[in-house]
């Protein structure tokens, strides 16, 4: 392993990037999840001895942080050069302004402004949380435990050093803020920014948007789930495939995560689940009378479907060239 890694970290830095291709090339190489070397070697780590287990480890993830370097230092090359030459070039204020075209709103807007309505058909009203939170909403009351990998410093950006301030993971975080403050039934859709220490590529974010919906009620059954996630689908996507897989989220009980049949192979959207009687017990609302279920759904992954978009780095692109096509879909 000791040599491969000497010949791993000579081509890390002989790889010579000049386009973005070079980049997204490089990224692939070095750290792609399904192609890159250093993923790979991470899961023969299962192999080795404890010791050199702890020891191939580091070194492994110290490769990843220089491959991750070299991406950031070639795109703020690129941004700098870039401004330097825009600020060179003269600009006459008293020329007439031009006329601009109406702008349009942004693909990932036009799809929550959708949601909203969708659900609020049925009943749901629509509700902001917070993208800074504390760890109890986001963590211990949705029975999330302490050693719970989600809690590593790698997955979550903390904002101080005790860990107990941080960029929301999820949107249920907003379920517990709701659930305390409002007696049941509730019927709630919330949406906004989520973060993760996340490696940008094309299917992945250090931030996305999560829809997050619950109902709690007296008798509230998982044949509630699925219907409701049924209308959801369809009513976005219409006749689409849609598969229930079971899983497992600290919150909710029994837990399933869903898929979609596209483009021929099955792609995970959305998890979702009966709200654990412990998280109702954590907000005082008393579970031997009240049941509910709750969701969560990544918008920019459906958006992909909508939309066929390949690449959701497109999203934050701000190039007016692809923002344009959105024009006519004012809703
Ligand atoms: N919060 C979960 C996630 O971010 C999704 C989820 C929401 C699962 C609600 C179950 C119920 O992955």
């Amino acid at each position: 392993m000791k040599t491969e890694i000497d010949q791993i970290k000579k081509n890390i830095e002989s790889f010579y990037i000049k386009t973005h291709q070079d980049v997204e090339k490089f990224r692939i190489e070095f750290i792609g999840k399904k192609k890159g070397i250093i993923p790979f070697l991470l899961k023969k780590l299962k192999y080795l001895s404890i010791e050199n287990r702890k020891i191939y480890g580091q070194i492994l993830n110290d490769l990843k942080v220089q491959v991750n370097k070299k991406i950031q230092s070639f795109d703020f090359k690129k941004k700098s050069s870039y401004y330097t030459h825009q600020c060179k070039k003269s600009f006459d204020t008293t020329i007439p302004g031009k006329y601009s075209e109406i702008g349009s709103l942004h693909p990932l807007s036009i799809l929550k402004n959708r949601m909203i309505d969708i659900f609020s058909n049925i009943g749901y009203s629509y509700v902001d949380g917070f993208e800074i939170e504390d760890d109890w909403h986001n963590f211990t009351a949705l029975n999330i435990p302490f050693d719970h990998p989600s809690r590593d410093m790698h997955d979550t950006f903390f904002l101080c050093e005790n860990k107990n301030v941080l960029m929301r993971t999820h949107t249920s975080s907003v379920q517990i803020r709701y659930m305390k403050q409002n007696k049941p039934p509730l019927k709630i859709l919330s949406i906004g920014k989520v973060y993760r220490n996340e490696t940008i590529s094309s299917r992945s974010n250090f931030m996305f948007h999560q829809a997050e919906g619950f109902y709690i009620d007296k008798k509230v059954s998982f044949s509630d789930l699925k219907k409701t996630i049924h209308y959801m689908i369809d009513s976005i996507l219409g006749n689409i495939k849609i598969r229930f897989r079971p899983s497992y989220f600290p919150f909710t009980e029994p837990s399933a995560e869903i898929d979609i049949f596209y483009n021929n192979e099955w792609l995970e959207i959305m998890g979702c689940g009966m709200i654990d009687p412990e998280v109702l017990n954590n907000v005082h609302i008393n579970s031997e009378m009240y049941s509910g279920f709750a969701f969560g759904i990544g918008l920019e992954r459906l958006a992909l479907i909508i939309y066929n978009i390949k690449d959701l780095r497109i999203y934050f692109d701000n190039d007016i060239r692809f923002l344009s096509q959105f024009r006519s879909e004012l809703y």
